[in-house]
């Protein structure tokens, strides 16, 4: 039994490391590859996701993470989205958010939805697609 597990063990690492090598036989084929902006975004919904629900089980949002000023300087996909309305929209969701994270207030799940209709709100002049994603974010 033993023996038949070791064996079958040799199989599987074998045949992954065929796969590894079949991979890199291969011409490099153009992946997508997200920028950093799309990185952060990808972030920002999950420090989100968290903070909704620290915020409607009443605990406090841990600090408000610094990484997301980077939101004004993160190479973009298409860096002709950047412009003053993408600025001003940027300042804006920094602002609700940094109220929202941090020690729990009444305010919390107002500041913390503003910030939500901030990501709506820039999403509908550049970025539609992943607007039905960010609305369950909001808290009711
Ligand atoms: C100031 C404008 C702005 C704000 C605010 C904003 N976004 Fe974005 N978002 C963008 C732009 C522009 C892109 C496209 C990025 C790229 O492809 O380089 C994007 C892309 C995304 C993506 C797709 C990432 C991918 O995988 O390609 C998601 C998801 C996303 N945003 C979620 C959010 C969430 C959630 C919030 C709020 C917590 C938010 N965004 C706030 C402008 C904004």
């Amino acid at each position: 039994m033993k023996r038949n597990c070791i064996w079958l063990l040799s199989l599987v690492i074998l045949a992954a490391c065929q796969m590894k090598e079949k991979k890199r036989d291969l011409p490099a084929p153009k992946m997508y590859e997200p920028s950093e902006m799309a990185l952060l975004m990808r972030q920002m919904h999950a420090l989100n996701e968290q903070a909704k629900a620290q915020i409607v089980a009443g605990k406090e949002v841990g600090l408000y993470p610094k990484e997301l000023a980077n939101l004004h300087s993160a190479a973009m996909t298409d860096p002709s989205e950047r412009d003053a309305e993408f600025d001003s929209l940027a300042v804006r969701f920094l602002y609700y958010q940094k109220k929202a994270f941090g020690p729990h207030t009444e305010e919390t799940k107002v500041n913390y939805n503003k910030s939500i209709a901030t990501c709506i709100a820039c999403h509908q002049t550049r970025c539609v697609g992943p607007i039905p994603k960010i609305k369950k974010l909001f808290i009711d």
